[in-house]
């Protein structure tokens, strides 16, 4: 077989939304081998483990990883393959499809956020006397090799310019840093625009000109919390894929977790599940397969007749996996 794929379903709905999108996956005639892991709570209480060694292993064997949702043991589940498959970017597209509540409709650029350091590390939080103190790290390596990605993703991907967020007015030294070592790598991409701003006035900008942007790189804490206005921009969580992607190991997710309210209904919308998988297609190189998918799935919004409950509609997950397909 051509590619191995670790599918790990997980929680919820993330099993509805895997299935859907495994559905259409598989009539674009690209040789895939599946290979089923657990992971989650249901997994936790079946093993006594919610991310077993069998799972990691699953993953490390893979050339690539589709997950669904976990439940309450996400967090620890994410984080926990993340770190050992070392995935050090974090990758959160923000695109307009039409009949959606997106903020405007040109939007389209891609959040790059370096995943290992910053002020989100384990074991560099801790209490005082006084309170408690976390401590940001910000080393040359990590973020020379975000920001090297950042410009490699904009080349590849033919986006025109990159955006470097930091706050170095205050963080003088960090975020200094970040930005001299932005400016570094970007000599070395002569064709691609630079820009930086602060990320407080990016916060701002992303609602008055986020056509205005293409690929923004920054670190941890504030490319968590620029990934997370850049969904509510294109409006609903049912709608935004990600990825995590390591030297040798990538990984890719819906953003919504296994949301019990609608699990084993058949209402969940399976479309932030496909966008993750036609992720996928691009890092494996399928680029004319993930634009059929995406192509598919843009006729689909189009059209609006066959819509699940979160975008206005009354159509099932498989109802719509089978209309995407339809229009490949
Ligand atoms: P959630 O994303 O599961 O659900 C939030 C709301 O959005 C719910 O009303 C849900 O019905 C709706 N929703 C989410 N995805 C949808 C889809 N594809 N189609 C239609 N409606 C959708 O977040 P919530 O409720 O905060 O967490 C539920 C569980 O999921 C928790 O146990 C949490 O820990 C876990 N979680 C897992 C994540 C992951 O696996 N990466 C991420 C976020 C939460
Ligand atoms: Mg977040």
């Amino acid at each position: 077989d051509k590619y191995k794929i670790a599918v790990i379903p997980g929680d919820g709905i993330g099993n509805e939304v895997m299935e859907a999108a495994i559905y259409v996956l598989n009539a674009l005639n690209i040789n895939f081998d599946y290979v089923y892991g657990e992971a989650g709570d249901e997994c936790l209480e079946k093993n006594g483990t919610a991310l077993p060694d069998e799972t990691l292993d699953i993953i490390r064997n893979s050339d690539a990883c589709l997950f669904g949702a976990a439940g309450e043991t996400a967090a620890d589940v994410i984080v926990k393959i993340r770190q050992e498959m070392k995935m050090f970017a974090n990758l959160r597209p923000v695109k307009s499809y039409p009949n959606t509540n997106s903020l405007s409709d040109n939007i389209d650029f891609m959040i790059v956020r370096e995943n290992t350091e910053g002020l989100y590390i384990a074991g560099e939080e801790s209490y005082t006397d006084e309170g408690a103190v976390a401590r940001r790290i910000i080393t040359r390596e990590a973020e020379k090799r975000i920001i090297e990605y950042a410009f490699k993703y904009a080349k590849e991907n033919n986006k025109s310019k990159v955006t470097g967020v930091h706050k170095a007015n205050v963080l003088k030294k960090s975020d200094g840093l970040f930005k001299d070592v932005f400016y570094e790598v970007a000599k070395r991409y002569p064709e691609i625009a630079t820009e930086d701003y602060y990320v407080d006035a990016t916060a701002m900008y992303l609602i008055t000109k986020p056509e205005s942007f293409d690929v923004i790189v920054t670190t941890n804490l504030f490319g968590d919390i620029l990934s997370d206005e850049g969904a509510g921009l294109v409006g609903g969580l049912g709608l935004i894929p990600s990825a995590n992607i390591g030297e040798d190991a990538a990984l890719f997710e819906p953003v919504h977790g296994s949301a019990p309210d609608i699990a084993g209904q058949g209402k969940a919308n399976p479309i932030a599940m496909m966008l993750s998988a036609i992720m996928m297609l691009r890092y494996l190189g399928e680029n004319e397969a993930a634009n059929r998918f995406d192509g598919a799935i843009l006729k689909v919004l189009n059209e609006a007749d066959i819509l699940t409950g979160d975008l206005g509609g009354s159509a099932t997950t498989m109802e719509l996996a089978e209309e995407v397909k339809n229009n490949l």
